[in-house]
């Protein structure tokens, strides 16, 4: 599968395109909304997800709420494009000098993305480097999730912190474990660290500041097998760890024990094999993957999440123009963004599954995918 989305934060949309999905799946469109509005919500989120009520409008590749095999597309509306008709119109329209923005902000993409496409506005790169983008890439994941359900495959995300105030350690996830993280402002398990974390993020409201944190996205149900030792691109943790780092604000990327590992012996950090009608493990420090291959446990991948780089209380810049000291430009801008970041990220993962998925079992239709999964899973089944 192959997609690209495009759209500026302040343009008319967001649009998605999806090619080599499978045909006869059929598509939950409220489901896909759902996924869109979980992305908006979360404790220290800005106005802007106020304004934004996203939802999707397929223009092709779905008849009767059925995918055909021929490209998926869509648009997901900006809401707030009524009040940037002028400063983000299309055509060569007169506008007042003064909307220029050229108070880069450190931490975006603002001032190497000016020199680099020889701009003299910064809004010409923000636009399109603003998490904004994610609608699209959530959408897409939502596609791909509805696909990964037919056969049985979940992808769960949760808090583990936020400015250094951690979560509770479950390492057995019970029955109603994901109900409760969903149920969560902040995608956290415990009420008291819940307004713990509240408490910080109101706190850094107050002073401009922002917070950032780490997310666990777990995909269980996995079938052995997806990705390959075989070559460097085909490694399925190298894949997530390329699409997790390309989320913005995403600062660093954990395979199940990652950074753990370095400081433990070998007879710590190896999950023994075991066989009981099955092969089994008793651990997952390794988080799923072993040699680039799922190896059938839960794959678990963590990601460092920045603060966000927009302070109210800006920090000090150049002006690109005048090159005189300045205060950062301030659009806009959520303090926390952390649970938001772990949404995204579960379809992102979603993506990476499914097309892993295709390559593995692939045919045009859901039939034929669900025919090769079968026969494979009979072959495990009887090793
Ligand atoms: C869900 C989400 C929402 C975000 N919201 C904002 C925001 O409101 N303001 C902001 O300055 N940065 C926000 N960011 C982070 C920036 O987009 C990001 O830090 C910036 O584009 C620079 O990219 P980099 O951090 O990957 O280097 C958000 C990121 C995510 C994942």
């Amino acid at each position: 599968m192959k997609f690209l989305n495009a759209g500026e934060s302040h343009g008319k949309c967001l649009i998605g395109i999806i090619e080599g999905f499978p045909s006869n799946v059929e598509l939950n469109i409220e489901a896909i909304n759902k996924e869109l509005s979980r992305r908006q919500v979360g404790y220290g989120r800005g106005k802007r997800m106020a304004i934004e009520k996203d939802k999707i409008e397929f223009a092709s590749g779905i008849r009767f709420g059925k995918t055909m095999g021929s490209p998926i597309s869509f648009t997901i509306k900006n809401k707030d494009w009524e009040n940037w008709k002028i400063p983000m119109a299309i055509e060569n329209i007169y506008h007042d000098e003064s909307i220029k923005v050229t108070q880069a902000r450190p931490g975006h993409a603002d001032l190497p993305g000016v020199i680099k496409y020889r701009q003299k506005d910064i809004r010409n790169i923000l636009e399109r480097a603003s998490a904004r983008e994610t609608a699209s890439r959530t959408a897409i994941g939502a596609i791909c999730k509805q696909l990964l359900e037919e056969f049985n495959i979940k992808i769960h995300s949760r808090v583990l912190n936020v400015g250094g105030i951690k979560d509770v350690d479950i390492s057995e996830k019970g029955n109603n474990f994901w109900d409760k993280i969903e149920s969560s402002e902040l995608r956290v398990y415990d009420k008291e660290i819940e307004n713990q974390i509240k408490d910080v993020i109101d706190e850094a409201k107050k002073e401009g500041d922002t917070l950032g944190g780490v997310v666990e996205i777990s995909i269980s149900n996995l079938p052995v097998g997806l990705g390959s030792h075989t070559f460097y691109d085909k490694k399925i943790d190298g894949i997530l760890a390329q699409q997790f780092m390309s989320l913005q604000a995403v600062k660093g990327v954990e395979i199940g024990d990652g950074f753990k590992c370095a400081d433990n012996k070998g007879s710590n950090i190896h999950d023994e094999i075991f066989y009981e009608n099955k092969f089994y493990r008793r651990t997952n420090h390794a988080g799923g993957i072993e040699g680039g291959i799922t190896n059938g446990e839960e794959v678990v991948v963590k990601a460092a999440i920045k603060p966000i780089p927009t302070l109210m209380k800006p920090l000090n810049t150049v002006d690109i123009e005048t090159k005189e000291k300045k205060e950062a430009s301030k659009e806009r801008s959520d303090v926390c963004a952390v649970p938001a970041a772990g949404v995204v990220l579960e379809n992102i993962a979603a993506w990476v599954i499914a097309d892993e998925f295709l390559k593995k079992f692939g045919g045009d239709s859901l039939e034929e995918i669900k025919d090769n999964y079968n026969k494979y899973q009979s072959y495990i089944e009887n090793l």
